[in-house]
């Protein structure tokens, strides 16, 4: 059963955290056409002495959605998520996490570290808190830590993806598992949504898809090669961050390196305390999954997401006809 506020989703999509590309427009209108939006905490960034910019991100982000849910109380907008990368070299996280739970965010998402504290703070203000893994073990180990459900990151997802099968992934997890389970890589349609539901996840958690919004902060550059590429087009690296990582090979190439021969590098390497290792890691050099190849324009996220669910529904009438 999944929790009150997970049910109800005009489709079981949840839209992923993207570095650099999610912020409040996407976020809004992920939300309003009835999908769970989200974004990473370190893209809300200020120049010192600024205002804080997770504050009025927040902030926008539930006075629009509050007045959407008055103008149109039979489609209310869907709940949003905020990610937060728990990892050491996060100099951010305490304040962010005191700034989420003031804000009382329904959602909490965290990646590259599961910690008690982290879901303490998301219960504490009515919040659940999805964890986000690659493997079995890892999965494990966020509930024992108190996590109310798994995001699998599958093989060909965008970002730091996992080098295992949606299958084994969610077949091993499921053996002991039964709370929300979400699963990502490279999902792209509404068929693949459906898919990922029958093989025994709950939802779809989907990224890349969206870097080809208008709503996204990526440059157009950025989204038309989203339009342009296929799965052959990604490249897994785990150059540019020190952990492996999907990203576009045509950005690899236009930074003067060579797809097919990029040296490897090591954990050690990663920090965020710029947001990401290296700056030129997300902003220079492209991320993204291996479901891209289904997207071919750039169009609002509310286009997008009425495609989903049509597809989704189209999907469903098919399946009950086997
Ligand atoms: C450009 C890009 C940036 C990402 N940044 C983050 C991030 O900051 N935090 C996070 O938890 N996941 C991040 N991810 C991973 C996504 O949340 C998600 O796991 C992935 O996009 C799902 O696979 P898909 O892109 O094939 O749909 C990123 C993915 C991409 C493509």
């Amino acid at each position: 059963m999944l929790p009150p506020i997970l049910q109800n989703l005009r489709i079981p999509v949840v839209a992923s955290p993207m570095f650099i590309v999610s912020g409040p427009s996407l976020v809004i209108e992920q939300c309003k056409a009835g999908i769970v939006g989200s974004f990473p905490a370190l893209n809300a960034r200020e120049k010192d002495g600024d205002p804080i910019q997770l504050e009025a991100w927040l902030t926008r982000i539930t006075e629009e959605l509050d007045q959407h849910n008055q103008d149109n109380p039979d489609q209310p907008a869907a709940p949003f998520a905020v990610n937060q990368i728990v990892h050491r070299s996060n100099a951010r996280l305490e304040r962010d996490i005191e700034i989420c739970h003031r804000f009382k965010v329904p959602i909490w998402i965290t990646s590259l570290g599961a910690r008690t504290e982290v879901n303490e703070a998301a219960h504490d203000c009515g919040g659940i808190a999805l964890h986000d893994i690659i493997n079995n073990h890892f999965a494990k180990k966020a509930i024992e830590k108190g996590a109310d459900g798994l995001i699998a990151v599958a093989a060909g997802a965008g970002g730091h993806a996992g080098p295992q099968s949606p299958f084994a992934l969610v077949q091993e997890i499921r053996e002991w598992f039964d709370g929300p389970l979400l699963l990502s890589g490279a999902i792209a349609t509404g068929r693949s949504v459906l898919a990922a539901q029958v093989m025994g996840a709950d939802l779809a958690y989907i990224g890349s898809p969206f870097i080809a919004t208008m709503e996204a902060r990526g440059t157009e550059e950025y989204k038309q090669m989203i339009c342009d590429s296929g799965a052959m087009d990604i490249v897994t690296s785990s150059l540019f961050t020190g952990v492996s990582g999907n990203y576009l090979a045509p950005s690899i190439r236009n930074a003067g390196l060579d797809p097919d021969n990029l040296e490897k590098s090591d954990a050690s390497k990663m920090n965020f305390a710029q947001g990401s290792s290296k700056p030129k890691a997300w902003s220079q050099i492209l991320g993204a999954g291996q479901g891209i190849g289904a997207i071919h324009d750039v169009v609002p996220a509310a286009t997008y997401i009425d495609r989903l669910a049509k597809e989704y529904a189209d999907a469903k009438t098919r399946m009950a006809k086997l």
